[in-house]
């Protein structure tokens, strides 16, 4: 995909955050938006801030597997066609894996993991169908490398890159007209911890606030990496310099990556 110029975009928990500033740095190329989340007055917001773009909302749970495939059905209806689709709905848990409940483990899996693999397979006949159509997954850093509490993330968002890596391929084998990107973003300055789920021992505030402190990117830095990214068919698009430096360290140390975070650890997660 070269050009944005009307194209019909899907994007997931535009409501908020970066799928807020993917919206609109989608609608300032030319885009026509289809945009969801489960939170509605979020999602109102948005649209009321893209200008004169074409912009339809719909209120939609990524957890809900046949409610991605009807809401695709949907789009593809009252658009006529799909090009983009961006799953980009998530949601964060910190909790030990001793700690975390059974519940929340699979809130995060069916909102982070399942939520892509279904917007994926829903929107992916349209997509071939349109002739120039391009799949983004929202992975994570914590796609690239394991942290402590974050072991359902961990596995939500290493799922993700591993299912979109093999799309890729299987795109290009079968010469489908269909490209694929998995996006590594580091901390972005977004309403994620607030929102995220904590274990029973947690500090909420301390927590958030730590994050606060680490997410050195806003969310429309993030989305204008994302964007070039899409255009410039880049596989794997990391996000903000913390992500490029994790990429790196991954890259030169492999495993043994794991005790500089011990130690990173020991000092800010685990006094
Ligand atoms: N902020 C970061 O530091 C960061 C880092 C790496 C990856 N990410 C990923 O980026 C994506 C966007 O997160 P964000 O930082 O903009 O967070 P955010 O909380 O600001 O936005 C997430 C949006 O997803 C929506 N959402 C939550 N559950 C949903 C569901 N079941 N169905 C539909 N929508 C739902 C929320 O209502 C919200 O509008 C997520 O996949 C997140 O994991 C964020």
């Amino acid at each position: 995909m070269k050009d944005l110029n009307n194209k019909v975009a899907v994007v997931t928990g535009a409501g908020s955050g970066i799928g807020r500033s993917l919206a609109k740095s989608l609608a300032a190329r030319g885009c026509r938006l289809a945009l969801s989340d489960v939170n509605e007055a979020g999602l109102a917001e948005t649209a009321a801030s893209l200008g004169g773009a074409e912009v339809k909302t719909y209120r939609l749970d990524v957890s809900d597997r046949d409610a991605i495939y009807a809401h695709a059905a949907q789009v593809r209806k009252e658009f006529g066609q799909v090009n983009l689709i961006i799953n980009n709905a998530g949601v964060a848990l910190s909790a030990t894996v001793r700690e975390m409940t059974d519940a929340d483990f699979k809130w995060v899996m069916d909102i982070d993991f399942w939520g892509v693999a279904h917007g994926t397979r829903a929107f992916l006949p349209y997509l071939i169908e349109s002739g120039d159509g391009h799949v983004v997954n929202i992975s994570s850093v914590f796609g690239l490398i394991g942290v402590p509490k974050q072991s359902a993330y961990n596995a939500a968002k290493f799922a993700v890159r591993g299912f979109t890596e093999s799309l890729r391929q299987e795109m290009k084998l079968e010469n489908q007209p269909v490209q694929v990107s998995c996006v590594h973003p580091g901390g972005i300055r977004t309403n994620i911890a607030n929102a995220a789920r904590m274990g029973k021992s947690e500090n909420a505030e301390a927590q958030r606030k730590g994050f606060d402190k680490l997410a050195m990117t806003t969310p429309d830095k993030a989305a204008g990496i994302i964007v070039k990214g899409i255009l410039k068919n880049e596989s794997r698009i990391l996000v903000g310099p913390d992500a490029w430096g994790i990429d790196a360290i991954n890259r030169l140390l492999g495993s043994a990556y794991q005790p500089l975070v011990e130690r990173f650890s020991r000092k800010n997660l685990y006094i």
